[in-house]
């Protein structure tokens, strides 16, 4: 079995990661955490209590709320218009008599780290202001995680809050340079491999009609939020009925790292360029000296990847 962690802003696909995760066997999720970004960070942790509720995985799975803001930067906003005021599209799931626990993100993850020195992974989702924050509170840390998988950034593709930023990366440029240059086993995810891998409205017509039984109210959830996500990647990318499985992929590929290419890639976050900051900078030259190495994720199965998503509900 695997043992995850997963940080989160609780948006429309985080949701999916979350969900995706719960039902699958082998995976014993252990805890959620979360962090401001597509909505504020109090929403992120109703959205994922109410999500758990949905999803009854069979065990109890404790939710940390995290940071409310980044590192250093101003809170200018969330993302509201990509996944709705409430993060999920406007749907109204029914509420939860869970509540979060009495430590912060960062301190969570510090202490699981502890108690399963190796076990765990990490699957991030959001900006990475919490896991920056965890670094400090445990200088060893990066010897503890047996991996970090950072759906964010982008190398080869064009940003999608900026011409060069991606949101998760663009939102705590700080805490992202400090992540990737701390050493941890990071496999970033980015834009050049999500966006290729999009669920679209017939692959919703396939789980309503051969979805499993008890997966009937995950799959209304779904076809709910999705129509908004839709809706959004119609208006800002021209998809038709379609939208990347951004943080599901991310998520997957902690777990089967098989569905990627990856290349190792000294990178750097640019944090102070004006027109630039949030911007994966990776030093490409035949005799790259600048950054650190991570793995970084240049290529995706997205078919065999979108196959194994549905295939956890049906
Ligand atoms: C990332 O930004 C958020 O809106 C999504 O949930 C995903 O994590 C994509 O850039
Ligand atoms: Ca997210």
């Amino acid at each position: 079995t695997t043992r995850m962690i997963i940080d989160c802003d609780t948006g429309i696909d985080d949701a999916l990661a979350i969900l995706y995760a719960l039902r699958t066997p082998g995976v014993v999720v252990e805890g959620i955490t979360t962090v401001f970004g597509n909505i504020d960070v109090a929403q992120a942790a109703d959205n994922t209590l109410r999500l758990l509720a949905l999803a009854n995985p069979g065990y109890e799975v404790p939710v940390a709320i995290g940071a409310s803001r980044a590192l250093v930067r101003e809170l200018t906003g969330f993302s509201t218009h990509v996944h709705g005021d409430n993060g999920i599209g406007g749907v109204q799931l029914p509420s939860s008599t869970q509540r979060p626990v009495n430590e912060t993100a960062a301190e969570f993850i510090v202490r699981l780290a502890n108690e399963h020195p190796g076990e765990i992974v990490l699957v991030t989702l959001g900006r990475l202001t919490n896991l920056s924050l965890a670094l400090d509170l445990d200088a060893e840390l990066t010897g503890k995680l047996k991996k970090v998988a950072v759906m964010g950034g982008t190398i080869f593709k064009p940003g999608n809050v900026t011409p060069v930023a991606e949101a998760n990366i663009w939102g705590d440029p700080e805490a992202a340079d400090r992540v990737f240059t701390s050493g941890l086993p990071v496999l970033m995810v980015g834009l050049d491999v999500t966006l290729k891998t999009r669920i679209t409205s017939e692959h919703l017509e396939l789980l309503k009609r051969f979805g499993r039984e008890d997966c009937r109210d995950i799959i209304q959830f779904m076809d709910e939020s999705l129509a908004f996500y839709f809706k959004f990647y119609r208006e800002a990318n021209y998809l038709i009925n379609s939208a990347p499985l951004h943080d599901p992929l991310a998520l997957m590929a902690a777990l089967r790292p098989d569905l990627l290419t990856c290349r190792q890639m000294k990178v750097r976050v640019e944090h102070q360029g004006e027109h630039t900051a949030g911007m994966v900078v990776a030093d490409l030259r035949a005799q790259p000296k600048v950054g650190e190495f991570i793995e970084v994720a240049v290529d995706v199965d997205a078919e065999r990847a979108v196959g194994i998503f549905l295939s956890a509900f049906m």
